[in-house]
């Protein structure tokens, strides 16, 4: 079976392939949608893939995702893609400075358009951010995010061991549990 993840980031479609080996045929398909501004991931995804519908042809998926920072109030949350591309993780450490606080959440949404009807998957990673940025793999937030668990950031892991863990990983597993039914 075949399974278009609709996305222009390849490491989320390398992250998701490898847990869907034997599952289904994941295939990267790069389609630019408007991504309206909600309060939660889920309510963003849900309207991605509602608008997508119309110019997907089969089954496609997509995958929304964010990390939010406790002391900051859950900030970035569904924001995280616009203040990665504006003041980045230097930012965040930055409005972190001093706070000894500092427990993250990342969450995952995938919306899954299968058959004619939609399903969502939502998968989350709690841990810290650390002080300053470390490691150089995978995207994003993850230079400055250690997962519970461990030591090392997420870009200090390789994706094997990111993938054990992450949100995107436990969303992922709750679609190929899904898939496989
Ligand atoms: P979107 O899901 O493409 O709207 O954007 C999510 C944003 O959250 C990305 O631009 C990343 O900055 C951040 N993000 C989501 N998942 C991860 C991850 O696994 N590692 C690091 N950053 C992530």
């Amino acid at each position: 079976m075949e399974l278009k993840l609709i996305t222009s980031n390849r490491h989320k479609f390398e992250e998701m392939n490898q847990k869907l080996k034997g599952v289904v045929d994941l295939s990267l398909y790069n389609q630019a949608y408007p991504e309206i501004q909600a309060d939660t991931a889920l309510d963003i995804a849900r309207n991605s893939l509602t608008t997508l519908v119309p110019l997907i042809d089969g089954n496609f998926c997509i995958e929304d995702s964010g990390i939010s920072v406790e002391a900051l109030k859950g900030f970035p949350g569904p924001y995280s893609s616009y203040v990665y591309r504006t003041i980045g993780w230097q930012g965040i450490l930055d409005l972190m400075a001093q706070n000894p606080q500092r427990n993250a959440t990342f969450v995952s949404v995938i919306g899954l358009y299968w058959k004619g009807d939609i399903h969502m998957f939502q998968g989350s990673c709690e841990g810290t951010l650390t002080f300053e940025g470390k490691g150089d793999q995978g995207f994003g937030f993850d230079p400055i995010f250690v997962p519970d668990g461990h030591q090392l950031t997420f870009a200090e892991l390789d994706m094997e061991t990111k993938n054990q863990v992450s949100h995107r990983s436990r969303s992922t597993q709750l679609l190929a549990d899904f898939l496989r039914k």
